[in-house]
């Protein structure tokens, strides 16, 4: 184990990425790994190399732009898609090699039609395979939560026999609850100790997903993989924001180290929101937009004589700017473009012309403009310019 350091591997362009109404140009995925870099991220998943030469390409740009940071490519346990993630990563100064295979009996009668014998010998042949391209190998086995625990432990060990470095046991349909998932971990961790890193990588359909990263990393778990607004298949990845800030926050409880620059949280979340088609829930925690508004009169006044009686977190500490509920139609431009600094968005000067114009126009009509609303501006003005071009 690590101590008490958990590695955040961010899969927002990956897992995230691949879920609908998230996809985003290999020129977007590189503005958001620098944001993900200013983030402090450990690990990025840049993409799925043989799915899209997009993605072979996103991998191969961001490694080369991020040598300091590790990048990873994912691939299935097979020698043609090993090849191609091992390409893509080849001028990479950092690199993970990525292979995973379903191991639950469910996905090996319906999915694979092999059997566990097969699944086990192909996983430990893809380890062998990927570790002559790259020293850092991950394996996941998909699927892990519903998979045999013996057989489980079998392959896990095995593979870890065969170089991988990182193990991932993902719950990849949301499956598990916290204690069950952790006694999960504590076995596997039991089981092979110093010898690799035990990952944990939750799928939020049941809402449990950081519950579930946060009873893995009790157990022993030192790496978790995660995504910016909790974006990815179905109900989502767990969410970055939400993990770390709760070690930020319940040290006393959670005393666990991660290298997260808090004050990113929420403009890599709004720039996110800028690339894809939706942003987070206004009730999301950290991020969301009322995730800091005290609407109720009692609230208010004991917000207002003591912050902390309904603050747990000051919204600063998470990059949320000062007085964002309002500007107005006598904020000036300057005002204006901090504003968009401070949700994440670098304009050109004809862009902030333009999102000035509307701002104002709205706020004319209104007594404040919200950054929900300045920042649906932004995108759309940005959305105008690309077609313009
Ligand atoms: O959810 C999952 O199992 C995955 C693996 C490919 C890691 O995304
Ligand atoms: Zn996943």
């Amino acid at each position: 184990m690590t101590g008490n350091r958990v590695f955040i591997f961010d899969t927002t362009l990956r897992d995230g990425e691949q879920s609908p109404g998230c996809s985003m140009t290999v020129h977007e995925k590189l503005g958001m790994a620098r944001k993900l870099a200013d983030l402090g991220v450990d690990i990025m998943e840049a993409g799925f190399p043989i799915a899209s030469e997009g993605d072979f390409e996103a991998v191969r740009a961001v490694a080369a732009e991020h040598p300091d940071i590790k990048v990873a490519a994912l691939c299935r346990a097979t020698k043609l898609d090993i090849e191609r993630a091992a390409d893509a990563l080849k001028g990479a100064k950092k690199a993970r090699i990525h292979t995973f295979i379903a191991t639950s009996d469910i996905h090996l009668q319906y999915k694979l039609k092999k059997s566990r014998q097969q699944v086990l010998e192909e996983a430990v042949k893809a380890v062998q395979l990927a570790r002559q391209y790259c020293d850092d190998v991950e394996f996941s086995a998909e699927d892990a939560t519903r998979t045999d625990a013996d057989y489980l432990e079998q392959i896990s060990v095995a593979v870890v026999d065969a170089g991988a470095t990182t193990v991932n046991l993902p719950d990849t349909v949301g499956w598990s609850v916290p204690h069950e998932y952790a006694a999960l971990i504590g076995r596997m961790v039991k089981s092979f100790g110093d010898r690799a890193i035990l990952s944990v990588h939750c799928h939020d359909d049941l809402g449990l997903a950081v519950a579930n990263s946060i009873a893995a990393v009790q157990a022993g778990a030192r790496q978790i993989e995660c995504t910016v607004n909790g974006i990815g298949e179905r109900a989502g990845n767990c969410s970055l924001e939400e993990i770390v800030a709760a070690f930020a926050v319940r040290k006393d409880q959670l005393p666990f180290e991660t290298g997260i620059n808090l004050k990113e949280l929420y403009p890599a979340s709004q720039l996110l929101s800028s690339l894809i088609t939706f942003g987070p829930q206004p009730n999301k925690a950290i991020v969301g937009e009322n995730a800091f508004a005290h609407e109720a009169g009692i609230h208010q006044d004991g917000y207002l004589k003591h912050r902390a009686t309904y603050e747990i977190i000051p919204p600063e500490s998470v990059g949320v700017p000062e007085g964002r509920l309002v500007l107005g139609k006598h904020s000036g431009r300057h005002a204006l473009n901090d504003r968009c600094a401070d949700l994440g968005y670098q304009l050109t000067r004809e862009q902030l012309d333009e999102v000035y114009h509307r701002f104002i126009a709205l706020a004319d009509r209104k007594k404040g403009v919200r950054n929900d609303e300045i920042s649906g501006i932004i995108r759309q003005v940005i959305a105008n310019a690309a077609a313009a071009d």
